[in-house]
């Protein structure tokens, strides 16, 4: 039979099973009869389906047809098979391949499951056969598919949905969120390191109607500031060493969208101005620029500092205070809505548990301590406590002693004699825990924040201030 003849059926039949509709099939054999059936049963199982009488044809139908699931000779003329197989796991890494193969030479069948076909059938089988081995691979597939669904949904699972917390302060927080999604003015997020901030203002943008559009957190507690401001504003070619070509700000990226300017207490003044002037005028000069551009941005920014105290100081400046004051949230302290503890780690523990596959719960004794504690790091604080003690316990029962030392109070014996009688600030305890953790981990200030329960914003700044101590 020509190529020509071998064309392509695609005759979506009334599905039988739930599952199968819309799923794409090509038989590739040489032998029409076989072809005929194959189709016959696909087609009754709801497969759209496709022929082809050689390797070629079939790789030619692979991309164009979306082809889900391929039913293939193994004893196909030309180079075989195998080499097929091949072919179009690597065209098609996806695609289910389950061979045919002759009687009596199985053990080709088992060599194509090694190179990653999904299963055989042998020469001659009957319709049930095969009708069953279909059966079986649309509902593979349709879990397949369901699966990466939810975890998408989970992934941009964003709503204030995902913020756990029944606490009146926090009701009042759900409520706030949802007036300021809809609405385009800054917004200021106070609250302690861990509180959630980086969480609301996710909330705001992705539960508002401009969620399609970006979001795009900015760390101006991280970044140096000719860093920040390049970032924000963007450059031309040229306009400082290393400036090979211009680049758009990201204030101008996020058209529609919304920009996150996450510890904004840290933008060095200079900047401060710049960015009201954005604002205010509603468009930016990159770096290097006469020109402006205009720019349709929403601005929510957040900080763990004192602001107004700031302004107070003059660390920041009083007209960009008032602007991004628009709408304020604050959030509370964990220490003071202690009745979200046990549902934050209830619902810590099941995700955990969820990713693991291993069930925890905490003992009435750990979850008093935890009740107990005040919990300067917040909920971060309370979410990497608990992925530790997970990682220690033994048993489905998390215990005191799974707990970090700093929670229940009981710490390592001081390791010599002096120390224990000699009265050291809390601030200097710090430095050192800091300073140490990082030396410990070969400088890894990520890994230390993330193990001391800091925000790596929180950590980068206590450096800065160590740094101009010295
Ligand atoms: N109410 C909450 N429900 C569920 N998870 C929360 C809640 N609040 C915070 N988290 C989790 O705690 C961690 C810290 O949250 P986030 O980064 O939003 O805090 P932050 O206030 O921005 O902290 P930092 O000031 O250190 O940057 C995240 O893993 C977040 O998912
Ligand atoms: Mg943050």
């Amino acid at each position: 039979m020509s190529t020509m003849e071998a064309a392509v059926y695609a005759h979506p039949a009334p599905p039988q099973i739930e599952g199968a509709n819309f799923l794409n099939l090509i038989i590739v054999d040489d032998e029409r009869a076989i072809r005929d059936v194959c189709k016959e049963v696909a087609q009754t199982l709801g497969f759209n389906t496709f022929v082809a009488d050689s390797a070629e044809h079939a790789y030619r139908l692979l991309d164009p047809q979306g082809i889900d699931v391929v039913l293939l000779d193994l004893k196909l003329p030309g180079a075989g098979g195998i080499e097929a197989l091949h072919q179009i796991k690597a065209r098609r890494p996806d695609a289910v391949v389950i061979v045919v193969t002759g009687y009596g030479t199985v053990h080709s069948a088992v060599q194509a499951m090694k190179n990653g076909a999904y299963d055989y059938v042998t020469k001659p089988f009957s319709m049930d056969e095969l009708r069953l081995l279909l059966d079986r691979v649309a509902n593979h597939l349709k879990l397949k598919t369901e699966n990466r669904i939810l975890r998408e949904k989970i992934k941009s699972k964003q709503g204030f949905g995902s913020i756990v917390g029944r606490a009146p302060e926090m009701e009042r927080l759900y409520r706030i969120i949802a007036k300021a999604a809809h609405s385009s003015h800054p917004v200021l997020v106070l609250g302690e390191s861990g509180t959630g901030k980086e969480m609301v203002a996710r909330s705001i943008h992705f539960s508002g109607p401009f969620r399609d559009k970006p979001f795009i957190p900015v760390d101006c507690g991280s970044l140096v500031p000719t860093l920040i401001e390049s970032e924000l504003f963007g450059y031309v070619k040229g306009a400082f060493t290393g400036a090979m070509q211009s680049k758009d700000g990201l204030l101008a990226i996020a058209e529609g969208g919304t920009v996150f300017l996450d510890e904004i207490g840290e933008m060095p003044v200079d900047l401060q101005a710049k960015l009201l002037r954005a604002i205010q005028e509603k468009e930016i000069r990159p770096v290097g620029s006469t020109k402006r551009i205009p720019i349709n941005v929403r601005i929510l920014a957040a900080t763990n500092r004192d602001l107004e105290q700031a302004v107070a100081q003059g660390t920041f400046r009083r007209d960009l205070y008032f602007r991004l004051n628009v709408l304020t949230l604050r959030i509370p302290p964990l220490r003071e809505r202690r009745q979200d503890i046990p549902l934050l780690a209830a619902y810590f523990l099941e995700r955990m548990g969820r990713n693991s596959n291993q069930e925890r719960e905490l003992s009435d004794e750990a979850l008093k301590i935890m009740l107990a504690y005040d919990w300067p790091g917040n909920v971060r604080e309370l979410e990497n406590c608990l992925e530790r003690a997970c990682a220690l316990s033994t048993g489905p029962v998390i215990q005191i002693a799974d707990l970090p030392s700093s929670i229940h109070g009981v710490g390592p014996a001081p390791s010599n004699g002096e120390s224990s009688s000699k009265i050291v600030p809390m601030a200097e305890l710090e430095k050192q825990t800091i300073l140490s953790t990082i030396t410990q981990l070969n400088g890894d200030k990520l890994l230390a924040a993330r193990l001391l329960g800091i925000g790596k914003t929180t950590l980068y700044r206590k450096l800065k201030e160590y740094a101009s101590q010295e």
